[in-house]
């Protein structure tokens, strides 16, 4: 579904630089993935309160099982810490979460921590954050055509939409990357088909309430035509 108004309904994000941050400071690179934690939930926390209908953050991707073992385990074992804590702030601002990608490659605990999560927030009616986890693409796309399949259904863009993940969610408005890095990486290719593109220099773990309001306020100058004329 597309929103011809200039006031977002969806925002999506490529979180990246965190690794960049953190070597830049002498520091771990996981030093940079705890760093960027915390800026999910300020972020996350602004758009709540911006009136913000959707949030996409890409958390991990299908393609982040090739980083070494010992950062994909920090990143799960991080993430099950982020659920945990992030649970009262979820309550606390009304935020209802929700998953995207293949859950099934991760840990049975972590996937419980996810389920229960989406439960527990299932009755909130603010912004819906919703977490790209182990999620490419490419991969949405391929699932959503074979349950249209299994379905005997025509595959049609309608009945595509219908199976993806984001089945219901509004299309991107705007999507940004931050790091300084120009590219979308199979992120919601499907969804961003008439997204205004941010790419911003600064990294994620120093990405600001503030820089996003000035995406914001440049999104509501450009005209969104959407093919026409
Ligand atoms: C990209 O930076 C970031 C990721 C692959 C992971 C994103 C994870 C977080 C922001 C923190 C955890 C998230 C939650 C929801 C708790 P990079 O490592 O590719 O940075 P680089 O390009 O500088 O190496």
């Amino acid at each position: 579904m597309t929103n011809p108004t200039n006031s977002p309904s969806h925002i999506a994000i490529i979180m990246d630089g965190n690794g960049r941050w953190a070597k830049e400071r002498g520091l771990k690179r996981t030093a940079g993935h705890e760093e960027g934690a915390k800026v999910v939930r300020e972020i996350t926390t602004h758009c709540s309160d911006l009136g913000i209908k959707y949030l996409t953050l890409y958390a991990f991707s299908t393609e982040n099982w090739t980083r070494p073992k010992i950062e994909v385990e920090f990143l799960m074992k991080l993430l099950e810490r982020y659920f945990k804590s992030e649970l009262a702030i979820y309550l606390e601002n009304n935020v209802k979460f929700k998953a995207i990608g293949d859950l099934s490659k991760f840990s049975k605990k972590l996937q419980k921590v996810i389920q229960d999560t989406q439960e527990k927030t299932q009755h909130c009616t603010g912004l819906t954050q919703i977490l790209a986890l182990n999620y490419g693409s490419r991969d949405e796309i391929t699932r959503a055509i074979k349950k249209v399949n299994e379905q005997n259904l025509e595959i049609t863009e309608e009945n595509i939409n219908n199976n993806l993940d984001t089945a219901g969610i509004d299309d991107v408005d705007i999507l940004i990357r931050t790091s300084g890095e120009v590219r979308v990486s199979n992120y919601m290719l499907w969804q961003i088909a008439y997204a205004e593109m941010f790419f911003t220099k600064s990294y994620w773990p120093e990405f600001t309430k503030i820089e996003l309001d000035d995406i914001l306020s440049d999104f509501k100058k450009r005209e969104r035509r959407f093919g026409g004329i």
